[in-house]
C-alpha cells in the first residue's frame, strides 16, 4: 500500500458514510438533477468525484455503454439520456442496481437502461460487447490482505489494487476492437502508476483524460499526521479527481 493519505480519507469518508450524525438522506441534487438515494449505496454528493466524472465522460450517441460499478446509476441514466444505444450498469452491490434501476425510472430511461447484480462482468452476458467502459473506482488501495467489512466499503477501499488488476484481465472479451475505458482515480488519493502497470500487463495503454484539483480545507480532514504532513500555509490540502482512457495498444 502506497498512499497512506489515501488511506486516511478513504476511512475518513466511510466512518461519516456510517456516522449516525449523518442525516439519513433518500434523495440528493448532481448535475442539476435529482436523484434517489437508497441505503448501503455511495452517497455521489459526499465528494466532487462521481460528479466530475460522470460530467467528462465521452457518451457517444449510438454507442454501446457500461457503467461498472454504478452506484446510484447516475452515469448510466446520462448515457440514455444522451442516446447510447444500448446501456448496461453493473454493481456487486444489490442495493446499488435496485437504485441505479429507480433512477432510470425518476428519468424517463428505465426501458433503456439494464442494471445488473454480480462481481465485475460476471452479470454480463458472454458475448456482450460494449464500446464504452466506465467505472468511478474504488480507488483507494487498502492493505492486500484486509478483509472487506460492509457493502459500502467495496465503494471505497481496493485491497492492494487486485479488483484494478482483474478489472484489466476480465474487460478484453467485453470491449470492442476500437473500445475505450474511462477510470476515475485521484493522484493524491489513488494509485495511478499501479493502474496503468495493470493496464499495460493485459495489453491497454492508458493516458490522463482530463483532472481537476480541489483544495480542501484541512479541519475537515480530520487530525491525522498524514493530513497534517499535507496541509499547506491556507490550512488546506491539494487534491484532484482524475480520469483516465484505455485503449488496446
Ligand atoms: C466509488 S463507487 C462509485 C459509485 C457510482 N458509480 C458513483 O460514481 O457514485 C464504486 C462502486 O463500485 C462498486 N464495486 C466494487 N467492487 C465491485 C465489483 N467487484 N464488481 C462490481 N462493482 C463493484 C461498488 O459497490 C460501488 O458502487
Amino acid at each position: 500500500m502506497d498512499n497512506k493519505l489515501g488511506f486516511e480519507l478513504g476511512s475518513l469518508v466511510l466512518s461519516q458514510i456510517d456516522s449516525p450524525d449523518r442525516p439519513a438522506r433518500t434523495t440528493f441534487s448532481l448535475l442539476d438533477r435529482e436523484w434517489d438515494l437508497l441505503p448501503e449505496v455511495f452517497p455521489p454528493y459526499t465528494d466532487p468525484g462521481p460528479g466530475l466524472f460522470a460530467s467528462w465522460v465521452p457518451y457517444e450517441k449510438g454507442s454501446r455503454f457500461l457503467e461498472m460499478g454504478c452506484g446510484a446509476g447516475i452515469a448510466a441514466v446520462l448515457a440514455a439520456q444522451r442516446g447510447c444505444e444500448r446501456v448496461v450498469a453493473t454493481d456487486i452491490n444489490p442495493a446499488a442496481v435496485a437504485n441505479t434501476r429507480r433512477n432510470a425510472a425518476r428519468h424517463g430511461v428505465a426501458g433503456q437502461v439494464t442494471a445488473l447484480a454480480g462481481d465485475l462482468f460476471d452479470a454480463l452476458d458472454a458475448a456482450e460487447v460494449l464500446d464504452i467502459v466506465f467505472w468511478n473506482t474504488p480507488f483507494i488501495e487498502a492493505p492486500e490482505d484486509r478483509p472487506y467489512g460492509p457493502q459500502i466499503e467495496r465503494a471505497v477501499f481496493d485491497p492492494g489494487y487486485a479488483l484494478q488488476r482483474r478489472f484489466f484481465c476480465d474487460v478484453g472479451p467485453h470491449l470492442a476492437a476500437d473500445g475505450r475505458i474511462y477510470l476515475g482515480t485521484s493522484e493524491a488519493m489513488g494509485n495511478p502508476a499501479k493502474m496503468l502497470r495493470a493496464a499495460a500487463d493485459a495489453g491497454f495503454g492508458g493516458r490522463r483524460y482530463r483532472s481537476e484539483s480541489v483544495e480542501l480545507p484541512a479541519v475537515d480532514l480530520g487530525d491525522s499526521p498524514e493530513v497534517k504532513a499535507h496541509t499547506n500555509e491556507r490550512g488546506t490540502v491539494d487534491m484532484d479527481f482524475t480520469m483516465y482512457e484505455f485503449q488496446r495498444r
